[in-house]
């Protein structure tokens, strides 16, 4: 229709938020569905976060904050990086969003122009390419192999930078592989960077504290200090806080950066909602004891599911250090038939299928540009994630 914006054009809606919905439309008709696509613990938000929030409400917290983050908040941030990532931030260098997906929506945003390109390795995150292009800019994808763990290896960096590079949005651990680098890795990308002066690095850490097997967290700006000034470090509540709903992310870097998020977020949002900033408050300062409880969980389900896959006929599942995804790939199923007589070619068609056939809800690879594969999100019971291998098995095992 000729009224909606071009842009627009340039841009999908977001595949995880499509099959979610899929999955809650079959299943509010009765189908009995198991959804492994949402990407959110299913556990609940602690309830010291809960009671900061409730407090908050009390005190009449409910008025309009500056743009980006009450001083509290920006405070408990400064304090966060600095305890946790050995980074030193000022307040003034702190911007906190409605999320961290708007915390990257402004950094690219406020930075891109037409022309530009972005580096990111794949598969990625759905959303990272979309915002580029909704900014005018190019996405640059760079492949990485499951041969490689699914980490982007410095040789494949150095190709991919041009001049007009702006910007490596990187993450780690990962949405959809669950990789994560290690600092040595992590410093093997930096040599690269240092050598490249114009490139900026948005590092999304949002699944800073989803690690396991005693795998040990770094970033960016801690392991290369000289990248300092061209880094913004992004984080975010969503997923170790369980606090998906409450929509608040942060992110610091250098003032102009950040000072030109908070001019497009004045024009669009204003602050992030009062009571989530009072509970994200109570969240980076008050007891941190119930992640690593989350995590033992999270682990033993992580092994059963990638136990489970590596029997299914066909399917190859690596093991990832970190988040709360795996991503199998499906390459053997392309080309084959399905039970109910539908020709797989691609790893969307295998999505579908699966979907249709035995009722498990997954993403696809080619949505994060990485195929053929698919993703699974193991933040759910044990006992659905039991039933939803069995029906994966099935269904390999029933390929022609
Ligand atoms: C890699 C990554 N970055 C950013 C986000 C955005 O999270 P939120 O907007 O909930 O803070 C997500 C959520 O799925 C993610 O997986």
């Amino acid at each position: 229709m000729g009224f909606i914006a071009d842009s627009l054009n340039r841009i999908s809606p977001s595949a995880t938020i499509a099959v979610s919905t899929k999955a809650r439309e079959l299943k509010a008709q009765g189908r009995d569905i198991i959804s492994l696509s949402a990407g959110e613990p299913d556990f609940d938000t602690p309830q010291n976060i809960k009671d900061a929030a409730k407090k908050a409400l009390d005190q009449g917290k409910t008025k309009y904050t500056d743009v980006d983050g009450i001083p509290e908040l920006k405070a408990a941030i400064c304090a966060k990086f600095q305890r946790e990532n050995g980074l030193t931030y000022k307040p003034s260098q702190v911007s906190v969003g409605t999320g961290g997906k708007q915390v990257l929506y402004n950094a690219l945003l406020a930075t891109l122009n037409p022309g530009d390109e972005v580096i990111m390795p794949a598969p990625c995150w759905v959303s990272y390419a979309d915002i580029v292009l909704l900014g005018g800019a190019k996405p640059v994808f760079v492949a990485t192999t499951p041969e490689h763990g699914y980490r982007l290896q410095p040789a494949d960096l150095d190709r991919a930078i041009t001049p007009k590079t702006k910007w490596l949005v990187f993450n780690s651990p990962s949405n959809p592989t669950g990789a994560a680098y290690s600092a040595a890795e992590l410093k093997g990308l930096t040599d690269v960077l240092l050598k490249h002066p114009h490139v900026w690095v948005l590092t999304d850490d949002m699944y800073e504290h989803l690690l396991y097997d005693g795998h040990k967290f770094a970033t960016m700006a801690q392991v290369e200090p000289k990248l300092y000034d061209r880094t913004l470090t992004m984080n975010g509540l969503s997923k170790a806080y369980c606090m998906t709903g409450w929509r608040l992310g942060y992110a610091a870097g250098p003032e102009p950066l950040i000072k030109a998020m908070c001019k497009l977020q004045s024009q669009s949002t204003s602050n992030p909602c009062s009571i989530t900033q009072w509970a994200a408050v109570e969240a980076l300062n008050g007891p941190q004891d119930f992640i690593a409880r989350n995590n033992a969980e999270f682990v033993k389900r992580r092994d059963l599911v990638v136990a489970m896959l590596n029997q299914a006929k066909g399917l190859k599942c690596p093991k990832p250090e970190g988040a709360f995804y795996v991503y199998p790939s499906c390459a053997e199923a392309i080309g084959k038939t399905t039970a109910k007589g539908v020709v797989i070619k691609t790893d969307e068609d295998f999505v579908t299928a699966l979907l249709d056939e035995e009722g498990v809800a997954c993403v696809h690879g080619a949505a994060f540009a990485g195929s053929p594969a698919f993703r699974i999100s193991y933040a759910t019971s044990t006992t659905a994630l039991e039933e939803a291998c069995k029906r994966i098995q099935r269904f390999c095992a029933n390929l022609r």
